[in-house]
């Protein structure tokens, strides 16, 4: 595992958008698992910014996001899709035929999990998946509890989860209960990793996912058992390893 600990989250972004560049020259049509919640917009505004000086396209790339939520349209100001569009899709130019979301809207959503994982077999998998960490431990929507090797499927999102991601949605509007996520399975066949976190908040959940037991309580240690991981993390999210 490289764990590099930086002293804020510009430098993280600096770095983390170093990487995908770096794969990305490698592989133009790599596959890019991506992320959402605060932790990557830094990385995101970066990668933007490198586009309009010509340095980095994801014109070639496929992207497959981790997550969306149970019953939010694309147009939906919370979903995941729309959060894509404003912070990377759009002001990047992409496709829109390369980037695939699970739709949160699906009549039958566990068909819908599956044959995302199926769309993303069909292209070989991830090269470099994108993690934030939830204050409990998950990765994508893999609450506490999830099997080490489930596969994309609709989930039950915790309290804490709901409570956190509360801020995105209007007062009269709760997050929504349900979600469909990609599996810890699933993201451990991603050829490379990279984990962000950043704040204090992050501290307790980032040692336990990377001093702690390998265990589904904490669905984000399983990435001490992957074989390319790079963790890019705040000073914040560093004190307490
Ligand atoms: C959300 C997302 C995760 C994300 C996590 C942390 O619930 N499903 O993919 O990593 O929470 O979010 P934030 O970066 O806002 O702390």
């Amino acid at each position: 595992m490289d764990l590099i600990i930086v002293r804020n989250t510009e430098r993280m972004a600096r770095i983390g958008a170093d990487l995908i560049q770096r794969q990305l020259a490698t592989k133009p049509d790599s596959v890019l698992g991506l992320a959402t919640g605060a932790t990557p917009l830094n990385l995101y505004r970066e990668m933007v910014a490198r586009h309009r000086r010509g340095r980095l396209t994801l014109e070639r790339a496929i992207t497959f996001n981790l997550d969306e939520y149970l019953g939010l349209g694309p147009e939906h100001p919370a979903s995941y899709a729309s959060y894509m569009r404003r912070h990377l899709f759009g002001p990047m130019g992409l496709d829109p035929a390369r980037a695939h979301l699970p739709n949160g809207t699906a009549a039958a959503p566990e068909a819908e999990a599956k044959c995302y994982e199926a769309r993303l077999q069909a292209v070989g998998g991830i090269d470099l998946q994108l993690l934030g960490i939830g204050l409990n431990g998950h990765i994508g929507f893999n609450e506490p509890g999830s099997a080490l090797d489930s596969r994309a499927r609709v989930v039950c999102l915790s309290a804490t989860t709901r409570a956190a991601n509360q801020r995105y949605f209007p007062l009269d509007e709760s997050t929504p209960t349900h979600a469909i996520t990609l599996g810890i399975g699933t993201i451990m066949e991603a050829r490379r990793l990279l984990l962000l976190a950043s704040g204090s908040a992050k501290a307790a959940a980032v040692s336990d996912a990377l001093e702690g037991p390998i265990t589904p309580e904490v669905p984000a240690s399983v990435v001490q058992r992957h074989p390319r991981v790079t963790v890019l993390i705040d000073a914040e999210a560093a004190t307490a390893l």
